[in-house]
């Protein structure tokens, strides 16, 4: 099975926020990533919309040729604006307003009964959903008995390498087989770590972004997004 590479572009949007200014533009880099060889790009509207904002995910939207992931928080608000968008895939995360980064994954064992309509409506549209989930067992049963797709393991925890955090995803991983549930990764991953996430072989797509967009300062991003590509493909192997 291959391993597809999710480009995350919010922090090029930080990056333009930072001066009120209109570039660096999210849109010219998520092409620039697809001609280097990312599998899709990924964009986060947050409720406070540090970053990305609601006319970047329309032209983002409209603009690349590789499937689009929407991140979401389970609001109406989101529901609403990933309806009129379409993108081919949602990832719905947890979010609080306080917090610099996702901090840990969606508890989908409490809020089943919120998210089962949000799962509903979105797949009923023909979106693809994702739950952003710790690699718990309990976490994973909950995503497919609510109707997820797709399910994104929060890699963040190895990221910071948690003792037995390895060991975790690859059950969690396993786990999804046997729900069948598609399994994704993201967080936190970089040159440095990405080869034993990418080696997992239920894994079939890394979402990755602040690192990538830290990189390209240095590398220029056709070249980060070619090399990481390129990791992930030898971990493969
Ligand atoms: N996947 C999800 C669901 C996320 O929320 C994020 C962070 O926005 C990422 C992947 C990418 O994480 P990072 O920016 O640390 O690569």
């Amino acid at each position: 099975m291959t391993l597809r590479l999710g480009v995350n572009v919010d922090h090029v949007a930080t990056l333009r926020n930072a001066r009120g200014e209109a570039y660096p533009d999210p849109l010219e880099a998520a092409r620039m990533a697809i001609a280097a060889g990312a599998d899709g790009i990924t964009i986060h509207l947050r409720e406070d919309r540090r970053h990305i904002r609601d006319s970047d995910v329309f032209l983002v939207r409209a603009g690349i040729d590789k499937p689009l992931n929407f991140e979401m928080a389970a609001t109406t608000e989101m529901l609403n604006i990933a309806l009129e968008a379409m993108p081919n895939a949602c990832c719905i995360v947890p979010e609080k307003r306080t917090e610099v980064t996702t901090e840990g994954g969606l508890d989908v064992v409490s809020q089943q009964n919120s998210l089962r309509p949000i799962v509903a409506r979105l797949r009923h549209a023909g979106i693809r959903v994702s739950l952003f989930i710790d690699p718990e067992p309990a976490q994973l049963i909950a995503s497919a008995e609510i109707g997820a797709d797709i399910v994104e393991l929060h890699t963040g925890a190895f990221g910071h390498s948690k003792p037995g955090e390895l060991a975790r995803l690859q059950a969690a991983a396993r786990q999804c087989s046997a729900l069948r549930l598609e399994c994704h990764a993201g967080h936190g991953l970089n040159f440095a770590n990405v080869a034993p996430i990418a080696s997992i072989p239920e894994v079939m797509e890394l979402n990755i972004g602040h690192f990538i967009i830290a990189q390209a300062i240095f590398d220029g991003l056709p070249a980060v997004v070619q090399q990481m590509k390129a990791l992930m493909q030898a971990a493969r192997k």
